[in-house]
């Protein structure tokens, strides 16, 4: 063995970085190339803050791994059953070993076993998405791991093939997915509208409705739509991309009522294609519907005295699955976030502090004792006598959270999920 290989060897090549959820205004929802995930139409997604909300992956390569292995959430996943783990792994390991034919100086990182181990930060019985954070974590480590010379462009694209939200995590702020047109995909990649600090003021309410699995997955229920819904063409056609374009100018002009507008339209055009996919595919229940009916009413109630128009001031939207996401300006928060726990009580199981934690201290010590059985800011005393309360429990837990930004690379040693041997610190059989 050379003395430079003797280095290589003994050194720890280990990448840890966290990476975002994102939250879609206007949806992805169905694929022209199932393989290579490309979308019949573009999205744009909301990226919020990974002080909340993320996956960590840490990554690491050694000639003395024999294979590839993957940890998620302290349990072991085959890798080679899945298509969409592969085509990331593969892909970037395919472009570090172009690298190292063209310098042979680089360690051969590319011939050497993976250890991969990546954990969300939220309880997957939370119900929310983790496969956009997932992949866009796995992607960005891999990424730096191996050295690669990629754009965070380049890089959606590759996240892109592990699921198609995931390329819209590559970047903090507000998202678009551009479809392309391009049978290879070359040109179906995400890029930032605008960063997180453009509009500071804007935060997001995630209502967790059910941890019951979602029947039907995204990946199946959007190729059904494709194949059966009559106005889902029409959506794609003539109404996605004006959307596109007038959301756009919606955020940077910090125009929250346009941006509040498309956002729920969108999303009840979505779930209206999912009603309209044969056999139809049902992702709200009760309390999604209620939680509508809550936010058109909240909206309702105060009036510009200008205008005479109400002052639309939040706004809803569900992916799929029953858990509501509540966009609104920060200043709207304490009372949604009243309306949100007095009507749907917390489950009788769970401490107050589990099922809403006030991270940007809305509350009195004393007020936060009686959210969720008492309605106090006299602005929306008045719903009480409105819609009625639902059992404990109906919504899980409220999470209020910001937007933030993209993936970050973590360089504590502390922050790897590895131990020494390159086994996860936390597994579980
Ligand atoms: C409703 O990205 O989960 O959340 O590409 O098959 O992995 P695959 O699907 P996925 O679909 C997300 C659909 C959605 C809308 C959105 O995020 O834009």
């Amino acid at each position: 063995m050379s003395e430079q290989q003797k280095q290589q060897t003994a050194k720890v090549y280990e990448v840890t970085v966290t990476a975002p959820v994102n939250i879609a205004v206007i949806k992805y929802w169905g694929k022209r190339n199932k393989k290579l995930i490309l979308p019949t139409n573009p999205s744009l997604s909301c990226t919020l803050s990974q002080d909340h909300l993320h996956t960590c992956t840490t990554v690491r390569a050694s000639p003395t791994f024999d294979r590839d292995r993957l940890w998620l959430n302290c349990v072991e996943e085959r890798i080679e059953a899945s298509e969409r783990l592969l085509n990331c792994i593969t892909a970037t390991r395919q472009l570090r070993a172009e690298l190292e034919s063209k310098d042979p100086s680089l360690a051969p990182l590319s011939k050497w076993g993976l250890h991969i181990c990546s954990q969300n930060n939220f309880p997957t019985a939370a119900g929310l998405a983790s496969s956009a954070s997932g992949y866009a974590a796995l992607v960005s480590a891999l990424a730096k791991l191996f050295e690669l010379p990629l754009s965070e462009e380049d890089q959606s694209k590759i996240a892109r093939t592990g699921s198609g939200s995931a390329c819209r995590s590559m970047f903090g702020g507000f998202v678009a997915w551009q479809a392309g047109e391009l049978d290879d995909g070359g040109d179906s990649f995400s890029y930032q509208v605008a960063p997180a600090t453009h509009w500071p003021d804007l935060h997001a309410l995630i209502c967790v409705v059910s941890d019951a699995k979602k029947g039907v997955s995204s990946t199946s229920g959007m190729q059904t739509t494709v194949q059966t819904s009559e106005l889902f063409p029409t959506r794609c056609r003539d109404v996605v991309p004006q959307r596109m374009e007038a959301m756009k100018r919606a955020i940077l002009d910090r125009d929250f009522e346009t941006f509040a507008t498309i956002t729920m339209k969108d999303s009840n055009q979505f779930h209206a294609c999912c009603l309209d996919t044969y056999p139809p595919i049902f992702y709200l229940n009760d309390a999604s519907r209620a939680i509508i009916q809550l936010i058109h009413a909240f909206n309702n109630q105060k009036v510009d005295p200008a205008t005479g128009k109400p002052v639309i001031r939040a706004a809803y939207t569900f992916d799929a699955g029953p858990n509501a996401v509540i966009y609104a300006p920060k200043g709207a928060m304490r009372e949604l976030v009243q309306l949100v726990t007095y009507f749907f009580p917390k489950p009788i199981d769970r401490p107050s502090q589990a099922y809403y934690s006030d991270q940007f201290g809305l509350f009195s010590e004393s007020e936060y004792a009686r959210l969720g059985s008492d309605i106090y800011d006299e602005s929306v005393a008045e719903f009480k006598d409105k819609f009625s309360v639902f059992p404990p429990g109906a919504v899980r837990r409220v999470i209020h959270t910001s937007i933030g930004d993209g993936p970050r690379l973590l360089t504590s040693h502390s922050s790897s999920l590895l131990n020494d041997a390159g086994m996860p610190k936390r597994a579980r059989d």
